[in-house]
C-alpha cells in the first residue's frame, strides 16, 4: 500500500494504491492564484499546508483506514518544481513516514507524469516517444524501456502550458486559461490568422514557444477577435508539438507514443494525437483530462515502479527538495 503526495506547484494532491491501482484518490486546486494571474509560490506553500492533512484524512477515510498503520510506503514529489511547495509535501510525508515506522520515497515529478502509464493492462510497448507538455515543461523523451527514458530536447524558452496561459491571460480568459482557449478556440476559425512557427524544423527535437506569444499580443493590441486568434493559436502550437513528435517516432521506428503532462488535456492535441498515432500504427497512451494535469496518482505508480525493481527501496530521509532538473537520462526516483 502506498500513500502518495503531490505538491509542486498550485494543486494539492493525494492517492492511496494498492500497487499500481488506485484505492482513492484527491487534487485541490489552489483558487487563489488567480486573482493574482500566475501562481504566488509563498500562498501556494500556505494553501498547501492548509489542505494536506485534511486531504490525507479523507484519501485514509475513502480507503477503509483511519491511520498509516496499513500503509507500506510514503512516497511525495521532491522536484522539479516551487520549492516552497514541494517542502510542504515533502518534509509532511517524511515525518509521518519516520513517526509511523515506514519507509519514503522521494519521486521526480517529471517521472511520475510519464508513468501514469506504467503497469496498467495496456502495456507500453518499446521503443516509445514521450511527450511531456506542462505548465512548466515542454520535452521530448525516448523510452527504451521504463528504465531507459532520454531526454531528446525541450523547450529553449516557455513551455507550451506557459505559452497557453500567458495567451489566455492577454485576451481576458483569466488564469491559469489553457483550458478557457481551448473552449474559446472551439468557436474560431484557426486559419483566420496566420502565426510563425518558431523552430519548426520536424527534425530539431526543441521547441520556442516566446515569438509566438509577442506575434500573438501584437494582433490582440490590433482588434483581433479573441476565439479566430485562439483557435489559431493553439492550431500552431499542436502543430509545433506534432510535428517534432512524429519525426522522432518516425527516426526511431517507435512502437508507441506516450504523451502526459496539463496541455495533453487539449483537445484539439488529443484528436490529432489520435489521428496521427491510428495513421502510423503507434500505440498511443494518453491519459485522462484528470490525470494529464497534477494528480497524485501518478507519483504513487512512480513509486510502485521502483519498488518493483527493488521490493526493499527507499529514499534517506535527508531527501531535499530541487527546483530544477537538468538530466539527460530521467528515472523515477527524485534527485536532480
Ligand atoms: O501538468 P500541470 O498540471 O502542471 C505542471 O506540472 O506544470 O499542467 C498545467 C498546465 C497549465 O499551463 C494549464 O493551462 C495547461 O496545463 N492546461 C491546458 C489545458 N488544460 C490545462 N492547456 C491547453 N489546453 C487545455 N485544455
Ligand atoms: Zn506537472
Amino acid at each position: 500500500m502506498i500513500l502518495a503526495v503531490e505538491t509542486s506547484c498550485d494543486d494539492t494532491a493525494v492517492a492511496l494504491l494498492e500497487g499500481c491501482h488506485a484505492i482513492a484518490e484527491r487534487v485541490h486546486s489552489q483558487e487563489v492564484h488567480s486573482k493574482h494571474g500566475g501562481v504566488v509560490p509563498e500562498l501556494a506553500s500556505r494553501s498547501h499546508m492548509e489542505i494536506l492533512p485534511g486531504l490525507v484524512n479523507d484519501v485514509l477515510l475513502a480507503g477503509g483506514m483511519d491511520s498509516l498503520e496499513g500503509i507500506d510506503v510514503l512516497a511525495a514529489t521532491a522536484g522539479p518544481g516551487l520549492t516552497g511547495s514541494l517542502l510542504v509535501g515533502l518534509a509532511w510525508s517524511k515525518a509521518a513516514a519516520w513517526a509511523a515506522g515506514k519507509r519514503f520515497l522521494g519521486i521526480n515529478h517529471l517521472a511520475a507524469h510519464l508513468y501514469i502509464h506504467y503497469g496498467q493492462e495496456h502495456q507500453v510497448v518499446f521503443p516509445a516517444v514521450a511527450l511531456l507538455v506542462s505548465g512548466g515543461h515542454t520535452s521530448l523523451f525516448r523510452m527504451n524501456s521504463w528504465q531507459e527514458i532520454l531526454l531528446l530536447g525541450s523547450t529553449r524558452d516557455d513551455a507550451a502550458g506557459e505559452a497557453f496561459d500567458k495567451t489566455a491571460k492577454l485576451t481576458g480568459l483569466g488564469y491559469p486559461g489553457g483550458a478557457a482557449l481551448d473552449i474559446a478556440a472551439d468557436k474560431g476559425n484557426p486559419d483566420r490568422y496566420p502565426l510563425p512557427s518558431p523552430m519548426a524544423d520536424p527534425s530539431l527535437p526543441e521547441f520556442s514557444f516566446s515569438g509566438l506569444k509577442t506575434a500573438v499580443k501584437l494582433l490582440w493590441e490590433k482588434g483581433a477577435d479573441r476565439s479566430d486568434l485562439a483557435a489559431s493559436f493553439r492550431r500552431t502550437v499542436v502543430d509545433l508539438l506534432i510535428s517534432k513528435l512524429m519525426y522522432q517516432c518516425e527516426v526511431l521506428g517507435a512502437k508507441s507514443v506516450l504523451s502526459a503532462g496539463g496541455v495533453t488535456a487539449n483537445s484539439l492535441l488529443r484528436e490529432v494525437l489520435r489521428k496521427e498515432c491510428s495513421a502510423r500504427n503507434l500505440e498511443l497512451f494518453l491519459p485522462d483530462k484528470e490525470h494529464s494535469t497534477d494528480n497524485a496518482l501518478m507519483v504513487g505508480r512512480a513509486a510502485a515502479a521502483i519498488l518493483d525493481r527493488n521490493p526493499e527501496a527507499f529514499s534517506p530521509l535527508s531527501c531535499n527538495a530541487f527546483a530544477r532538473w537538468s538530466g539527460r537520462s530521467l528515472s523515477p526516483i527524485g534527485s536532480p
